[in-house]
């Protein structure tokens, strides 16, 4: 392939170079064409063919079903690392030393408090809150009180709010699940695990000892490696553009946050649950709720299922399918609901609709039978997304930074009213 791209417009013919990444990816580098063109511009919504950006952290082949963390397959990470050590690689480029990790650990677990006046910010919120509005406004309210992570510029400084963030994130989500229980707002125990220690703080009970259940800690810390990064990702996108103004970290992850909660992307999970509920009440018709995604008048559409880029199986849905089976089983869960979902899986699978759309189980068609086995309420499950998402956004925040990336700022294609006369009230 040669290293240019021809474009012909009218008489005009112009040449771009191509940029061609590490796993043999190719696009045509347009920085210069509007100004080469006199002003044409491409357009593509929703992004489906434009790339924001180079990145070395996360990738995915929609084709094939492969997704890597700085080039560890997910299957390997999924088994044989920790959520922390996998974080730490996201964010800082390699999987962490035993130094590096004890080093890192210690620095969140010095974050790890808020200041007291951030409980009155959640006791302000009624109970009937939905836990995504509040996680998103407690993270941006942490920088009122961390006014020193917002003007970073040094990778040092870049650590410092990185740590913080990391260690207060998990309070944050404890806390916003308790607001809603009527429990009382704890710190943790920063002898235990990263993951260990979130539970706790989301389930110890004043009234009792607590006591670790290590099947549940194990497929929680499994789960948030399959959530941690996603390239460039609805909610990712949304960091790297709210983070290239220059806004600090923790408002950036805030714009992430709000971005995750839509169904079409990280609420799914609760959209998925509250979908086969609903097909459990309805007597386990899936056929109906199948012919309801297909009804091109209905706007329903199959939680859990297709992906903007996987046209293949998303191989987070496989790892987490097994993982269902084996915690439910684990934990003597006999949820009907489970059962209703690979009915439907394979339903969908056989169905000339889906297979013609290449439309498969993603991330979220099973991430939810897991967190209700683990007692995660339903309006927790984005939240959890989230949780694990964090050291993905962290570490496309500050690549985006390092790499010193412009301002994003999209241009359109006007469609308005051309030039008219203002005219006065009277004669409108
Ligand atoms: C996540 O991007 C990421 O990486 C996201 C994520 C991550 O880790 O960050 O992987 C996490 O968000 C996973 C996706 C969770 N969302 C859902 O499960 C919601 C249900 N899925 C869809 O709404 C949809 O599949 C999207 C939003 C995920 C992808 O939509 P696209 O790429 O814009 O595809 P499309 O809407 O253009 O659909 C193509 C066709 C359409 O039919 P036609 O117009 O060609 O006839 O497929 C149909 C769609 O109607 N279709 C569906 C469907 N998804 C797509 N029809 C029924 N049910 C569905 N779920």
């Amino acid at each position: 392939m040669s290293d240019i791209a021809k474009l012909q417009i009218g008489e005009d013919s112009y040449e771009f170079p191509l940029v061609k990444g590490t796993e043999n990816e190719v696009a045509i580098d347009i920085k210069s064409l509007r100004g080469a063109t006199k002003g044409v511009i491409t357009i593509d919504p929703g992004f489906k063919n434009t790339g924001s950006c180079e990145s070395a952290i996360t990738f995915l082949d929609g084709e094939k079903g492969i997704l890597r963390y700085r080039g560890y397959s997910i299957e390997e990470l999924a088994e044989k690392a920790d959520f922390l050590e996998v974080a730490y690689a996201l964010i800082f480029g390699d999987l962490p030393t035993q130094e590096e990790l004890d080093k890192f650990k210690k620095d969140i677990c010095a974050q790890s408090l808020v200041d007291e006046d951030i409980r009155k910010i959640v006791d302000a919120f009624p109970k009937s809150a939905h836990p995504m509005g509040v996680i998103s406004s407690l993270t941006s309210a942490l920088t009122a009180f961390n006014p020193s992570t917002v003007n970073v510029e040094s990778e040092e400084e870049m650590y410092n709010a990185i740590v913080k963030i990391m260690g207060k994130f998990p309070v944050l989500v404890a806390w916003t699940m308790r607001k809603k229980q009527g429990l009382p707002l704890d710190y943790g125990d920063c002898s235990l695990g990263y993951v260990e220690n979130t539970y706790k703080m989301m389930f110890k009970q004043p009234n009792q000892d607590y006591v670790t259940n290590k099947i549940v800690v194990d497929a929680l810390d499994k789960l948030l490696i399959l959530h941690a990064d996603h390239e460039q990702n609805c909610s990712t996108s949304t960091v790297r553009i709210a983070g290239s103004s220059h806004a600090g970290l923790f408002a950036s992850l805030s714009a992430g946050i709000s971005a995750l909660w839509g169904p079409l992307h990280g609420g799914a999970n609760q959209a998925v649950l509250e979908m086969l509920e609903a097909i459990k009440e309805d007597g386990g018709d899936t056929k109906k709720y199948m012919a309801k995604a297909k009804d091109k008048n209905d706007p329903f559409r199959l939680m859990g299922f297709g992906h903007r880029v996987y046209k293949n199986f998303d191989p987070r849905a496989k790892i987490i399918k097994k993982a269902a089976d084996e915690v439910l089983n684990d934990l003597g869960v006999d949820d009907p609901i489970l059962e209703i979902a690979k009915a439907l899986e394979q339903e969908a699978l056989n169905d000339p609709y889906f297979v013609e759309r290449k439309l498969y189980p993603n991330v979220d068609f099973y991430s939810g039978i897991i967190y209700r086995a683990m007692g995660i309420p339903v309006e927790m499950f984005t939240v959890m997304f989230a949780l694990g998402r964090l050291p993905g956004w962290i570490a496309q925040w500050k690549e985006m930074r390092l790499n010193k990336e412009p301002i994003g700022r999209p241009r359109q294609i006007y469609t308005g009213e051309n030039l008219r006369p203002f005219k006065s009230i009277e004669k409108r």
